[in-house]
């Protein structure tokens, strides 16, 4: 099957934040890549700004170079089409100049869609809404998009929204959880609601436990600075992996309507059974890596990274949590993140429970449980383990077999990076890859314990070396259930 391209309707892309990290791997790329599939209409402007003092063309200059670095095959025709759409305005964002420039550029046409992306600080997140809000620049047609981290727990988790919410109604605020934007992300929904065969079993009584991986090779480079006040949990579990979570748990929605799916995933937030100063410490890990190696290459370790001792922000994550109602009641949900890991994978694996009964003579070997594992990346794909008859003659004697399926073997087409679904689901007005205040507060009760006891406890996180697969407490975490992490496919 092709793609189907169908444009969105016109609009005015503001992107506060443009000579940033996001807008130069992801953004501009994306928005490249759209107007290049035809997605974007001809009129439809994406003016950049940040506080730097570019003119057009030197601004385009910054885009081309990063399209040069992060895109790879360039069409030159297409790249000059696409890098004339772009505009500038220089706005200090924190004295408010330059909003009165944007809004003479946007006054033009108040009816198009007006969509404000905020590639810039969290802490400049409720700035820049109220600056948008006293110039008068926020109308019917207007949408706002920001980024996690939203807050650092749940009451500034809080504040922030309504501060957002006094200038934007919830409906207008996008709030970008790039994971649910992933193609095999979507996928799980396509395999869980579009197939009959999955349903009937995705219950307690059928599936002995879930494992949620998110493992990166990467450190954390140059984002030292902002990492060190979040780590792990705050910059991966809250969101992305709770999101995941939410995916595989929730139970059907209505339709893909947005309040409807994202009424489910709140339902599982709210149902996952508390982690408190008593249990964190029998269903927690954290973790933190030390020098090692990475690719080959010899690496320095997270302290040595952020330049000074004495941190103990977690750079890795494994917990176990539960959800506390009739679908999955008992069903162990494993978690680990990290970065430095030995691999760059992340996969969700649905471990069944054995057959009941076996008719086999000893002879014919073991019978493994079948096991579903969703590869999210790299090598997006699915495989589904089941037991065979080993072929030819010998008798009847049982082997594991995968039956896999890699999406880019399936399918010729290039595999879209999660923000340009993003991009255009919010020129479409379409909410349902994003979430919703609601969820972000629930997300945050959960993990807000978490912290709270990480902070009461007098425990350092645990040392690993980098390339390894994060703190040995971690594998005892699963293994005192009597389960192990699986690794097939890493
Ligand atoms: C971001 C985190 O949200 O996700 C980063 O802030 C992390 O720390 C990144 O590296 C991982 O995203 P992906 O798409 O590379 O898995």
């Amino acid at each position: 099957m092709v793609a189907r391209v169908i444009e969105v309707e016109l609009f005015d892309l503001v992107v506060f934040g443009a000579s940033g990290d996001l807008a130069h791997r992801k953004l501009i790329p994306a928005l490249y890549h759209r107007a290049h599939d035809g997605q974007v209409p001809e009129d439809a402007r994406i003016i950049c700004s940040s506080r730097r003092a570019y003119t057009d063309n030197e601004y385009r200059q910054w885009a081309k170079d990063a399209l040069n670095e992060h895109v790879s095959d360039l069409d030159e025709d297409q790249l000059s089409k696409f890098l004339a759409r772009l505009r500038y305005v220089q706005i200090d964002v924190g004295s408010g100049e330059g909003f009165d420039a944007l809004k003479e550029l946007l006054d033009d046409r108040p009816d198009v869609i007006r969509a404000f992306y905020l590639a810039v600080a969290p802490d400049l997140f409720g700035t820049i809404c109220e600056h948008l809000g006293k110039a008068d620049l926020v109308n019917a047609q207007s949408r706002v998009v920001i980024e996690k981290p939203i807050g650092k727990d749940g009451a500034s988790a809080r504040t922030l929204n309504a501060t957002i919410g006094k200038v934007f109604a919830e409906d207008q605020i996008f709030r970008i959880d790039h994971y649910l934007g992933k193609e095999t992300v979507q996928n799980l929904m396509a395999l869980r609601f579009a197939n009959a065969l999955f349903e009937p079993l995705w219950n307690a009584a059928h599936i002995d436990h879930v494992q949620i991986t998110v493992a990166e090779s990467l450190g954390v480079g140059g984002r030292a600075g902002y990492y060190d006040t979040a780590g792990a949990l705050r910059d991966m579990v809250q969101n992305h992996l709770l999101q995941l979570l939410c995916l595989v748990a929730m139970e059907p929605p209505e339709s893909m309507n947005a309040d409807s799916v994202r009424d489910e995933k709140l339902k599982v937030l709210k149902a996952l059974a508390p982690i408190t100063e008593n249990t964190a410490d029998k269903l927690t890990v954290r973790g933190q890596y030390t020098a090692g190696a990475s690719a080959g290459g010899a690496v320095p370790g997270y302290l040595e990274e952020l330049g000074h001792d004495g941190s103990s922000t977690e750079t890795f994550v494994a917990l176990k949590a539960e959800i506390a109602n009739w679908r999955w009641a008992g069903v162990p949900f494993y978690l680990r993140t990290g970065k430095r890991l030995a691999k760059r994978v992340s996969e969700i694996v649905v471990q069944f429970r054995p057959i009941p009964h076996s008719i086999f003579s000893e002879e014919a070997g073991s019978i493994t449980a079948n096991r579903l594992i969703i590869r999210l990346q790299p090598d997006e794909g699915v495989q589904m383990q089941i037991m065979i008859k080993d072929p030819g003659p010998g008798g009847m004697r049982l082997r594991k077999v995968p039956l896999d399926m890699s999406f880019a073997d399936a399918f010729k087409i290039r595999n879209p990076d999660a923000y340009e679904r993003l991009i255009m689901d919010v020129i479409r007005g379409n909410q349902t890859l994003f979430m919703r205040r609601d969820e972000v507060d629930a997300a945050w009760a959960w993990i807000d314990p978490i912290l709270a006891a990480w902070n009461a406890s007098k425990d350092m996180p645990r040392n690993y070396t980098a390339g390894t697969w994060g703190p040995s407490a971690s594998i005892a975490l699963i293994e005192r259930d009597g389960r192990t992490w699986a690794e097939e496919g890493f």
